[in-house]
């Protein structure tokens, strides 16, 4: 059965990454990151799913979705293959808290999958496991 793929976006803390890396090791699950200009610069092949943490710089009109992830989305490709929405953030940023997930879903229309904070526990990394294994079954049962 095919994995959808996971594109995300890690800075040099690399929590998000350490996410992404587990997931990938608990169920092979194809992970590209989007701070590889290469990596930016591609199409994705078909549905895939975003894993993106939230950066608010100050003031409230500051943007949160990090660069790599917007450059990204420019292309109309790109924005109509997101299928999903995975978030990173961290509960002391308030009523910021996984801002650039929670905005980017509601401006796009896709659905927030899942939420955890840093780089998750591996209780997270299971949860979030078995999401996407239940959107790999219903994207293969509809090919
Ligand atoms: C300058 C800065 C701003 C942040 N802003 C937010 C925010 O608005 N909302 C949120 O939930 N987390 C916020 N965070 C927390 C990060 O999203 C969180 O630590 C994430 O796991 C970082 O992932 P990375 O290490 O892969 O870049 C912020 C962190 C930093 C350092």
């Amino acid at each position: 059965m095919s994995k959808v793929p996971l594109y995300y976006y890690s800075s040099t803390s690399n929590l998000t990454g350490r996410f992404a890396a587990s997931l990938a090791r608990t169920d092979g699950r194809p992970v590209r990151n989007l701070a590889d200009p290469a990596v930016r610069k591609t199409e994705a092949p078909g549905p895939w799913v975003l894993l993106t943490p939230s950066y608010k710089a100050g003031n409230a009109n500051e943007v949160t979705l990090p660069a790599g992830v917007r450059s990204f989305l420019r292309s109309p490709m790109n924005r109509r293959r997101l299928i999903g929405i995975i978030g990173s953030g961290n509960r002391n940023f308030g009523v910021y808290y996984q801002a650039a997930a929670r905005q980017l879903a509601q401006r796009s229309g896709r659905p927030i999958l899942f939420e955890f904070e840093l780089s998750g526990t591996a209780e997270d990394v299971a949860r979030c496991a078995a999401i996407l294994a239940d959107l790999d079954a219903a994207l293969n049962a509809s090919d």
